[in-house]
């Protein structure tokens, strides 16, 4: 039977408002901002990963805006990171960021004038040049409704301070934090391709920790352009796997039912969305004496 723990130790009285995570305190490395990103989970990850000392491989095969990769990198704890993603329009950007020309880029976005005139020649634009293809999805990232690249999205009507389309392009900040990102670019290996492979080939590497963040629920149809995942195959998978992993998901009987079926140990944690809304997610891993209080 998988064991349910509090995250926060032994208190079982559910959502600890003060214990919830600040996140303007956690370095911001992404060039994206990502929907259902998952930087409130950084100080919890950071545990995780100091659980081994030293020799180990970070794999995210659900990569998105990649900022427990970026993270991980940056505060040197882990010494190899492989980056998977499915979507060819972030997956564009990651390769240009980490392989390509990714001062070119910093320089698109610091000379774009952003008009709606320009912006719509823009998206218009049928060039499948890599570099152009990350050009337009940090530029839909920056100006569509909830950074939501996939089909369906709109342009930011009102915005922060009625700034509109505006409101969330920052140049400077974005050619900043792709910049910075060369200074440990040569840790990270970035493959375009399925979650599942990578984890299947990985499956016996003892010095190897995952970080497994698909998309999930409802809202994911309207948040992904690749939204459906075999969810039970991806239970069954981490079931498998030699090394460490840390599965996150919303907290949901389904989820918890999968937990249960394949003896994984889980935890309920509380977050803040972006709206201040709270809602509980569950991380699913293979052991948790990693958690502080949890010794
Ligand atoms: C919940 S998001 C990850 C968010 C990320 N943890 C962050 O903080 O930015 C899930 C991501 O998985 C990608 N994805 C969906 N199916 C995939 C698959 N089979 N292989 C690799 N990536 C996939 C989606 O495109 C999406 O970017």
């Amino acid at each position: 039977m998988a064991t349910q723990l509090n995250i926060f130790g032994n208190d079982q009285s559910g959502l600890q408002h003060d214990k919830l995570v600040n996140i303007a305190s956690i370095p911001l490395r992404s060039p994206f901002r990502y929907p259902g990103g998952k930087t409130w989970l950084i100080p919890t990850v950071r545990a995780w990963l100091k659980q081994q000392q030293n020799g180990k491989e970070l794999i995210e095969p659900f990569a998105g805006g990649g900022i427990v990769s970026l993270t991980a990198a940056f505060e040197k704890l882990v010494d190899r990171i492989t980056m998977v993603e499915l979507d060819e329009e972030i997956a564009a950007v990651w390769e240009v960021i980490l392989r390509g020309n990714n001062q070119w880029l910093a320089n698109k976005i610091r000379n774009f004038d952003l008009t709606l005139e320009n912006v719509t020649k823009e998206l218009k634009n049928p060039s499948n040049d890599l570099h152009d293809i990350a050009f337009r999805t940090i530029l839909k990232n920056r100006i569509l409704h909830g950074g939501i690249i996939a089909k369906g999205s709109g342009i930011i009507k009102n915005g922060e301070n009625g700034k509109g389309m505006a409101s969330r392009w920052y140049p400077t900040t974005l050619m900043n934090r792709i910049t910075a990102i060369n200074l440990v670019k040569n840790k990270i290996d970035f493959i375009r391709g399925d979650a599942f492979e990578i984890i299947e080939k990985n499956l016996n590497v003892e010095d190897c920790f995952f970080f497994l963040d698909p998309p999930y629920t409802v809202a994911g149809k309207r948040l992904y352009t690749y939204f459906n995942v075999d969810h039970e195959k991806l239970f069954s998978l981490a079931a498998q796997i030699k090394g460490k992993f840390m599965l996150t998901y919303d907290d949901t009987s389904e989820i918890r039912s999968l937990a249960n079926k394949y003896n994984l140990p889980y935890v309920h944690i509380p977050m803040k969305t972006t709206h201040h809304i709270e809602k509980n997610e569950i991380i699913i891993s293979d052991n948790f004496n990693w958690l502080p209080n949890n010794n």
